[in-house]
């Protein structure tokens, strides 16, 4: 083992103590933060996601309410839920937990969030501001990221980043924050031709493709910084993007899972969810 482990677990403690004692100080200004999650249908991970969410706001001071809602809603009813909670004076943060139903487009679901309660940072003008380098919610997981990345002091300016993975919610912003810093951004994603030959030039890789084990060290250029943003489940057990034993020997810096970058995602959502309570004033 050569590579130098990046512990979000104890980062995201550490700003978790941070993050109650802002909660403290707000409360003598008379306010509580407030975090609304809305849970559609019984999938297991997302019910894992949200529980491990409420926990840690209900730890940091954050008042939490899950609204829990049957996977037939229709999209008509779970807008009205969305309408209520923008102006419910209480609720700084509205986070509807994804996937959801086929039936509901997802689109009219993140638009219909106030932009000052979008605590996911997944609506358009969020995404707006976040690519125009404007002050706003970024996106949790990509945040994350960075902020992991900067704890460790890992230069990014002029970097050769290399994205594997292009969803909305990690893939993408996360090359924008990335190229935000002065990085150079590759993306990449299951298209590629030739994946390795674009993840062997990485000084700087990310893996948010959804694949167990999918990287391996012959697809790393040795001394590279990993960060793996994968969580899979296999045979019971969790495992990243990254093949964790065949590529700790190569990179530089390597983020484990669990432990990694799951820990700082949770606090990059009671971190904006503060900040909006903030914003109240
Ligand atoms: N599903 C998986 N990750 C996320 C996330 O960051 N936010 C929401 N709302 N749903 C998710």
């Amino acid at each position: 083992m050569s590579a130098v482990l990046l512990n979000g677990k104890e980062l995201a403690a550490k700003k978790r103590e941070q993050l109650k004692k802002d909660v403290e100080e707000l409360s003598t200004k008379g306010i509580t933060p407030g975090l609304a999650v809305i849970l559609v249908g019984e999938d297991p991970a997302s019910k894992t996601y949200v529980g491990a969410k409420q926990k840690a706001c209900e730890q940091a001071g954050i008042h939490s309410v899950l609204i829990k809602k049957p996977d037939t809603i229709s999209e008509e009813e779970l807008l009205a839920e969305i309408d209520r909670l923008n102006k419910d004076e209480m609720i700084d943060g509205i986070l509807v937990q994804l996937p959801i139903p086929k039936h509901i487009s997802e689109q009219a679901v993140i638009e219909r969030i106030a932009p000052n309660k979008d605590v996911d940072g997944f609506h358009p003008i969020n995404i707006g501001k976040m690519m125009t380098g404007e002050d706003t919610f970024l996106p949790c997981t990509p945040h994350g990221v960075l902020v992991m990345l900067k704890e460790a002091a890992i230069e990014l300016e002029g970097k050769h980043v290399v994205v594997v993975g292009r969803s909305n919610i990690v893939g993408k912003p996360v090359g924008q924050l990335l190229l935000n810093e002065n990085a150079t951004v590759t993306y990449t994603h299951s298209r590629t031709k030739d994946l390795r030959a674009m993840t062997k030039q990485a000084d700087i890789l990310i893996v948010a493709i959804g694949k167990a084990n999918f990287i391996s060290a012959e697809d790393v250029k040795p001394g590279a910084v990993v960060v793996d943003v994968g969580i899979n489940r296999v045979d019971g057990k969790l495992c990243g993007d990254v093949d964790f034993e065949s590529v700790k020997d190569t990179a530089s810096y390597l983020t484990p899972v669990p432990g990694g970058v799951g820990p700082m995602t949770i606090t990059m959502l009671l971190e904006n969810t503060v900040q909006s309570a903030r914003n109240r004033q």
